[in-house]
Order: structure tokens, then sequence, then C-alpha cells
């Protein structure tokens, strides 16, 4: 059993933990404005879960996830994530996040700019490109037809594992983008941008992904 320490508590949060909480994990969650205002989101998922700050969550995370949009990310508390693996489900938006302008040049990725402010976490890219809702229902068993394939990212091996193995038991296999400076691949309105794919589709639309939309 693993505690997952998880910062966003809205769509994508909310529901990896309610994915990793259904694997028999522990959840600690926090959003912005407080833990008291998690009382709902914590009564729906159980027993498994409680709330806190951001600092918390990531004090207790034994995996974390970061999960906020993506102009929030220098908020992210640094030193109680230092040597941890930390999913990033984290995708641009300029018109949510404010022009960056190392992404609208394609310098950087988006994972790349959190491993910076992490410096010493393992950030791996997760869950970018599924909608929140299939997270926990559009899992299939290994080698059935209708298996769904996922992407991640990551300058960790050690990382890369661990989400791998956290796709399979949700029930979608994985494509391996790495290292972060190839997970452009993968970021918002590239070919493999939230549709539904299997290993080989997946595997073609990032090789056939452009560098600048
Ligand atoms: N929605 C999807 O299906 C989907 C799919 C893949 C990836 N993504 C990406 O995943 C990220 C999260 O998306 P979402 O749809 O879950 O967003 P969302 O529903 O707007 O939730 C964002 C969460 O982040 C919290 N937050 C904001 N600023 C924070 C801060 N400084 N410290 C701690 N928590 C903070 C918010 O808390 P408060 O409410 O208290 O402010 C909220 O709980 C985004 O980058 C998004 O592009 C989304």
């Amino acid at each position: 059993m693993t505690t997952y320490g998880i910062i966003g508590a809205g769509h994508i949060g909310s529901q990896v933990a309610r994915a990793v909480i259904g694997l028999g994990h522990d959840v600690v969650i926090a959003n912005s404005r407080g833990p008291q205002t998690l009382d709902a989101l914590v009564a729906d998922l159980g027993p498994q879960a409680r709330a806190a700050t951001a600092a918390e969550a990531a004090a207790a995370a034994e995996i974390a996830v970061v999960t906020v949009p993506l102009r929030a990310i220098a908020d992210i508390p640094v030193e109680p994530l230092a040597g941890k693996v930390v999913l990033d489900t984290n995708n641009y938006y300029w018109e949510r996040d404010g022009h960056i302008e190392a992404l609208d040049r394609g310098e950087k990725t988006t994972s790349g700019l959190l491993q910076e402010h992490l410096p010493t976490s393992k950030v791996v890219k997760a869950f970018n490109h599924i909608g929140a809702p299939d997270i926990t229902t559009d899992g299939h068993p290994a080698g059935s037809a209708e298996r769904r394939a996922l992407a991640t990212s990551s300058d960790h091996p050690e990382a890369v594992e661990h989400v791998t193995a956290l796709y399979d038991a949700l029930g979608f296999d994985t494509v391996d983008v790495s290292p972060l400076s190839e997970s452009w691949r993968v970021e918002r309105d590239r070919p493999a941008y939230v549709v539904r794919q299997n290993r080989a589709e997946l595997v073609e639309n990032l090789a056939k992904a452009p560098r600048m939309i």
C-alpha cells in the first residue's frame, strides 16, 4: 500500500484519487483553498482519503501527483517533494495560464518546467491526455482488443516504471516517450492528445507529432 499525495483536487486530482484508492492505496489530497473546503470530496472518497494543505500532502506523499493549472506550479512545495516520484498531469492552456514564452517558442515542455521547479524530484508525465472520467471507466485487461494506451515520459527510469505499473493496474498500456525533452509529443493539440488509441496507434501518433502547432 502506497500513500499518494495529490496536489490539486479538481477533475483530474479527484479522479486519480478514486483510481488509486480503488487499487487499495491511501490518499492525502490538497487544493488552494484549504482542507476545510474538501469535506464533501473526502467523504465521497471514503476512509482511505484525508484532506490537507499542499505542503502536508507533499510531505505525506510516498508518490506525489501535481494536478493544478500550469500557471500554479510555482506554488508547489519543493523541499517536501525532494527525491520523490512526482506524477505531472498538467497541460498548457495559454488562455487559462497566460503565455509562457519558452513553451510558445517550442523551447521547453510543460513537464520540463515542473522538473525545473522540482530539481531533485523525479517528475514523470502521467494522465495528461485522457479525460478525467475515463481514468476509472476505460481500463481493460492486458491483451484485450479494447485496451487503450497512455503515454508517459521522464528523465528518471524509476518514475517511468511506477507509472507503467500504475497504468497497467488501471487497465492501460504504456508508451514511453522519454526523456522529458521529447514529452511535447503528447502535449495539447498533438495527434495523440485526448483521443482513444491503442499502443500501435499511440506510437504512430507520437511519431508524427509536429514540434510547433
Ligand atoms: N480535466 C481533464 O480531463 C484533464 C485531463 C488531463 C490533464 N488535465 C490537466 O491537469 C491539470 C488539472 O486539471 P483539472 O481539470 O483537474 O483542473 P481543475 O478541475 O480546475 O482543478 C484544479 C485544482 O488545482 C487546485 N489548485 C489551483 N491552484 C493551486 C495551488 N496554487 N496550490 C494547490 N492547489 C491548487 C484547485 O484548487 P482550488 O479549487 O481550491 O483553487 C483545484 O483543486 C491541468 O493542468 C489540466 O490541463 C486535465
